[in-house]
C-alpha cells in the first residue's frame, strides 16, 4: 500500500508561457492520487545567495523556501537549459540549501525540457551534480531530458506525444512508489 506524499514542484523557468512550467502542471495532473503537490513559484523572490546574509534564520523568502522543502516528502523539478547550464534562479535556490540541509535524502525527480534536439542535457547533468552534493535522493530512473518539447506539448499545456506522456506517468509512479510500505 502506498502512503500519501507531499511533493514540492519547482519550475526552473520564470517565463509566463514556459514549456517547463506547463510540463510541471501536466505532470501534476497525470500523477497518482497519492501524490499531493505544492507548487513553489517564488524563485524570483529569493535574494542572490550570499553567505553573509545566511545568519540567524536568514532572509524571510529563504525561510519560506526552506520550510516548504522541509515539509515536502519529495521534490519534482522541471527545468530549461540556458547557456548550457541551469537557469541562474534555480541554481541560486539550490545554493541557499547547500548548508541548511532540508533536501538531504529527499526523493527528487528532475526533468529538463528544451526545444533543442539535446533536451537540455547539460542543465540536467549540472543540476544533478549540485543535487548530489546536497545529498538529495535523486531518482535516476525517473529523471530524464525531453528534446523537442514544443512538439510534444501544445499551447494549452496538454502532452500530445504518447511516449512522453507514458514516460512521465512512469516517472510519477516511481516517485509515488518510493515510500510504499
Ligand atoms: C536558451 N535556450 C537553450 N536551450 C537549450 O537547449 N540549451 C541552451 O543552452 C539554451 N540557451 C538559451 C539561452 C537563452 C538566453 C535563451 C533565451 C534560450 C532555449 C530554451 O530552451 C527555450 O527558450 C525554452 O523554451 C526555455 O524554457 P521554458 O521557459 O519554455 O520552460
Amino acid at each position: 500500500m502506498e502512503r500519501n506524499m507531499n511533493i514540492l514542484a519547482i519550475s526552473g523557468s520564470l517565463r509566463k508561457q514556459s514549456a517547463n512550467t506547463m510540463l510541471m502542471q501536466a505532470m501534476i495532473e497525470l500523477a497518482p492520487a497519492t501524490l499531493n503537490f505544492q507548487v513553489y513559484d517564488q524563485l524570483n523572490d529569493l535574494p542572490h545567495f550570499n553567505p553573509d546574509f545566511d545568519v540567524d534564520d536568514g532572509p524571510v523568502s529563504v525561510q519560506h523556501f526552506r520550510t516548504q522543502l522541509k515539509q515536502a516528502d519529495g521534490v519534482l523539478i522541471c527545468t530549461p537549459e540556458y547557456g548550457n547550464g541551469i537557469p541562474g534562479v534555480l541554481k541560486n535556490a539550490l545554493d541557499w540549501i547547500v548548508s541548511s540541509g532540508e533536501w538531504v535524502n529527499k526523493p527528487t525527480v528532475v526533468i529538463a525540457a528544451s526545444p533543442s534536439p539535446l533536451g537540455g542535457n547539460q542543465a540536467h547533468t549540472s543540476i544533478l551534480l549540485t543535487l548530489n552534493m546536497i545529498n538529495a535522493h535523486i531518482l535516476d530512473d525517473a529523471s530524464f531530458t525531453i528534446p523537442y518539447i514544443t512538439m510534444k506539448i501544445n499551447k494549452q499545456g496538454a502532452i500530445t506525444d504518447p511516449d512522453t506522456k507514458k514516460a512521465l506517468q512512469n516517472s510519477l509512479l516511481r516517485l509515488a512508489g518510493v515510500c510504499s510500505t
